[in-house]
């Protein structure tokens, strides 16, 4: 038997060891990624009240819209919940950032929305999560907005096809969350993406400019819900590539909070090099490098965005069915899932005023269908 005093020092020096091994910066890295890839195990998110569907949107290009799509999305996937995201811009980040397949003749968002294919055809898994699943985009996408001009009830087409997906789904297989990435612009596919959400999340990008350009999505917005969809509404602010070295990066966080209040997420997206690197493996900074710090607060603004959600009332039963037979062009009962009354008919004005001079010509021009 060893003297009492001697089995002290060494138990000591071992509980340093040990003490010292977690201090370190990979251990606590290890540590933290272990969290991120085991805890949806124990410490699901929780669900919805209803299924929400979030438009990711911001015409200033570069804020991290896309960054922020995937990494929720994720997110909420790795954490329990069904999650549906689709990518709205022709550029097809999000596509590429998820590991979907986006070349041209991919089944895709363009065929869902120009062509009559249903979504579920152009719905594909994801490698990052069971529970995650994408409608890509393709480049063919850039010329939707031209194409679309003269389609019937353009403006709703993507909120057609969403309801109709999520109507075709037994209730156990519909997602809890559908995240709809935009392009930069405020063009018909972001009046598409405003028109099929009940909720708009703005990721704002911590500098100098970040507020520019801002007013002008909120009157959009404001638009559309007076014209197009009444149950639009700015649910979430998204802080990204806050750098916590600049002075400049906490006045406009502060300036932002003053703005926004509640709306703002307390969790903030640091500029993180891993974030910036994971698309290019075709992964989220979760799977990519799920210790680093771009990780662990996208998984905590994840967490905050359900915790929100768990708090929404359930849908109310769907409106009694119409007299006219369901078309498949206007389905006729919204599913309960999708609370929203049916917006009126927008006057023919409408879309061009959203739209400003992109399709303004046309619109006024009178080929707007009812
Ligand atoms: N937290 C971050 N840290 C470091 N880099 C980031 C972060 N978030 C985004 N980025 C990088 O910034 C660039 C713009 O991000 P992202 O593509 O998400 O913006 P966006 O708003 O979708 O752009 P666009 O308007 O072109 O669609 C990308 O190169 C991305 O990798
Ligand atoms: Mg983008």
């Amino acid at each position: 038997m060893t003297d009492p005093g001697e089995r002290l020092r060494t138990s000591l020096a071992a509980d340093q060891a040990v003490g010292a091994e977690f201090d370190s910066p990979i251990a606590a890295e290890a540590m933290r990624a272990t969290r991120v890839l085991h805890a949806a195990d124990q410490d699901p998110f929780p669900r919805p009240g209803r299924i929400r569907v979030i438009t990711v949107a911001n015409q200033k290009g570069g804020v991290g819209k896309t960054t922020s799509t995937v990494n929720l999305g994720v997110a909420l996937a790795m954490y329990g919940l069904r999650t549906l995201v689709i990518d709205l811009d022709p550029q097809g980040n999000t596509s590429t950032a998820l590991g979907v397949e986006h070349t041209v003749g991919t089944p895709s968002i363009y065929d869902a929305l120009v062509s009559d294919a249903t979504l579920a055809e152009v719905t594909h898994p994801t490698t990052a999560s069971p529970n995650l699943h994408c409608v890509p985009a393709t480049i063919d996408l850039a010329g939707a907005e031209i194409e679309l001009v003269s389609v019937v009830a353009r403006e709703h087409r993507l909120r057609r096809s969403i309801e109709g997906y999520l109507d075709e789904l037994p209730p156990e297989e519909r997602p809890h969350y559908v995240l709809i990435d935009c392009p930069p612009s405020l063009g018909l596919l972001t009046l598409n993406a405003l028109v099929a959400g009940d909720e708009v999340l703005i990721p704002i990008q911590c500098e100098y400019y970040a507020l520019e350009g801002l007013g002008q999505l909120l009157s959009n917005i404001d638009l559309v819900r007076a014209h197009l969809n009444p149950g639009i509404s700015v649910s979430t602010i998204l802080l990204t590539m806050y750098d916590g070295r600049t002075k400049l990066a906490d006045q406009v966080a502060d300036e932002v909070r003053n703005h926004f209040g509640e709306l703002v997420l307390t969790a903030v997206i640091p500029r993180n090099v891993r974030v910036s690197e994971a698309p290019g493996y075709g992964q989220s900074v979760l799977t990519y490098d799920p210790g680093s710090r771009g990780s662990t607060s996208y998984v905590e603004a994840a967490r905050e965005l359900a915790a929100r959600g768990a708090q929404l009332a359930p849908a109310s039963p769907p409106p009694p069915p119409p007299a006219q037979p369901r078309t498949a062009a206007q389905p006729a009962v919204r599913p309960a899932v999708r609370p929203v009354p049916p917006p009126p008919p927008p006057p023919p004005a409408v879309a061009a005023l959203v739209l400003g001079e992109s399709v303004a010509g046309p619109a006024a021009g009178g080929r707007h269908a009812p």
